[in-house]
C-alpha cells in the first residue's frame, strides 16, 4: 500500500518540522501579510537566483500576469509562448488583452523551438514566455539573442524548473523577468499556493510592485521617505500618508506561506537533487522497453525533473496512450498523467482562431506523451515497482 501512495501522489515536496515551527512563529506575530518574512524570503530568493530584486505574489498565474504587464504589454500587442504548457502561461497575455499566437516545440526537449521563433515574430511582438517545462530550461540563447535583435522582452515561465540552471545561470535569471509557482505540486510549495517573479530591471520590478499591491506609495510625513509598501517603512516613521498611482491588484503573499517558503527554499536543492536521483533510476530501469522513449537532458541543463515525461509509440509499446494510462491506474495502482494537450486544442483558444494542424510536433508529442510519477519522497521500492510496472505493460 506504501509503494501505490508514493506513486499516486505524484508530485509535490515535503514539510517537516522545520516549516510547522515556521508557521506557528508567524501566527504568535499576528499573521501578517506582506511583512518581515515576505521581506526575507524575496532577498533569500533573489539571491539564490542571483537577481538583483524579487517579488513574492499569491501564485505563478499573477506572477505571469504582473510580469508581461511590467514589460509593458496593452491591448493589441502580440504575445508568444508554447502550446504545450499550462492554460496560465497564454492566459496572462490574454487577459491584457493580447494577441496570444503559439511557437511549435522541438521534438526531442519538448520546450518551444527558438528555431521556428523568428517566422513568427512581428513588429508588435511585445513578449515571449519560455516554458521550462518540466523542469528543463529552454535553448535560452537564441531567444535572448532574437530578443536584443527585435527588442521583444523575454518572461521566462519557471514554474516548473525553480533551481534549474542553463549553462550555469539559474532558471529565471535570464529573461527580462522569471516567474514561479509554489503551488501544492511544485518542487517547492508555501503552503499550497505561492508564487515569485524575478528580474535585474528596476523599472519593470516599480511596476510590478505598484500593481501587485493596488500602486499604493507611502510617503512617511517628517522625512519624505517613499515606499512601494508601508510595512517596509522602519517603526519609527510610520506618520504615513498613502497615494495611488493607478488602479492595480491585490496579488500579495501572506507571512505565514513566506516563512515556510523560506525553509522550503533552504532544502530546495536537496529536493531537486532527489528528483534527479530518482529520474536516473527510472532512466536505467526503462532503458530498452521497445516503444518508450524517455527524457533527454540537455547537456549544460541541469534538469530538475519536476515531471518525468515519456512517450508512448502505440505500434512499437503495443498500445496506445490512454490504455497505457488506464490499465497503470487500474491494474498497479500507479496514477500517470498528461501534461498537456495543446492549448489550441481547447474551447479557449479554438474561439480565438486556432485549429489543429497548426502546430504539428506539439500534436504528434501530445498523442504519444504520459508522465510517470516523480517525486523527492520515493523510495527505491516504489521506483522498482514502477518500472516492473511499465516492463510488463509493454510486455502483453
Ligand atoms: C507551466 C506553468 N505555468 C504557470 C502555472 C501557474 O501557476 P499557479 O498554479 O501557481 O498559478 C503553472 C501551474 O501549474 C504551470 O505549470
Amino acid at each position: 500500500m506504501k509503494i501505490q501512495h508514493d506513486l499516486q501522489i505524484k508530485f509535490g515536496n515535503e514539510y517537516g518540522p522545520e516549516e510547522e515551527r515556521a508557521v506557528i512563529e508567524v501566527l504568535r506575530q499576528g499573521a501578517p501579510t506582506s511583512g518581515d518574512a515576505c521581506i526575507q524570503f524575496e532577498n533569500d530568493f533573489a539571491a539564490y537566483c542571483g537577481t538583483t530584486h524579487a517579488r513574492a505574489v499569491s501564485n505563478g498565474t499573477a506572477a505571469l500576469f504582473l510580469s508581461l504587464l511590467g514589460v509593458g504589454v496593452k491591448p493589441g500587442d502580440r504575445v508568444l509562448t508554447t502550446p504545450l504548457t499550462w492554460i496560465a502561461t497564454a492566459a496572462a497575455g490574454v487577459t491584457l488583452g493580447a494577441e496570444v499566437d503559439f511557437v511549435d516545440v522541438d521534438p526531442v526537449t519538448y520546450n518551444l523551438d527558438p528555431k521556428k521563433l523568428e517566422e513568427k515574430l512581428t513588429p508588435n511582438t511585445k513578449a515571449v514566455l519560455p516554458v521550462h517545462l518540466y523542469g528543463q530550461c529552454c535553448d535560452m540563447d537564441p531567444i535572448l539573442a532574437l530578443s536584443k535583435q527585435h527588442g521583444f522582452a523575454v518572461v521566462e515561465d519557471a514554474c516548473h524548473a525553480v533551481g534549474a540552471e542553463y549553462k550555469g545561470r539559474k532558471a529565471g535569471s535570464m529573461g527580462t523577468t522569471g516567474c514561479f509557482s509554489f503551488h501544492e505540486q511544485k518542487n517547492i510549495s508555501t503552503l499550497g499556493e505561492g508564487g515569485m517573479i524575478v528580474t535585474n530591471d528596476p523599472g519593470v520590478f516599480e511596476t510590478i510592485a505598484l500593481y501587485r499591491s493596488h500602486c499604493t506609495r507611502v510617503y512617511g510625513k517628517s522625512t519624505k521617505y517613499c515606499s512601494l509598501d508601508e510595512t517596509k517603512l522602519p517603526m519609527g516613521k510610520r506618520f504615513w500618508w498613502q497615494d495611488f498611482d493607478d488602479c492595480g491588484y491585490n496579488f500579495r503573499m501572506t507571512d505565514v506561506q513566506a516563512a515556510v517558503g523560506i525553509v522550503q527554499l533552504r532544502k530546495l536543492d536537496a529536493f531537486n537533487q532527489r528528483r534527479i536521483d530518482n529520474a536516473a533510476y527510472l532512466s536505467a530501469g526503462l532503458q530498452g522497453v521497445p516503444g518508450l522513449t524517455l527524457p533527454c537532458v540537455v547537456p549544460g541543463n541541469k534538469h530538475v525533473f519536476h515531471l518525468y515525461p515519456v512517450q508512448v509509440d502505440p505500434a512499437e509499446f503495443g498500445m496506445v496512450r490512454e490504455d497505457f494510462i488506464y490499465a497503470m491506474m487500474n491494474e498497479r495502482g500507479v496514477k500517470v498523467g498528461t501534461h498537456y494537450t495543446p492549448l489550441h486544442y481547447s474551447t479557449a483558444f479554438r474561439n480565438r482562431g486556432f485549429k489543429k494542424g497548426q502546430f504539428p510536433v506539439a500534436e504528434a508529442i501530445s498523442e504519444r506523451l504520459v508522465t510517470l510519477p516523480i517525486n523527492p519522497r520515493q523510495t527505491r521500492e516504489a521506483l522498482d515497482y514502477l518500472i516492473e510496472s511499465v516492463r510488463q505493460m509493454q510486455k502483453r
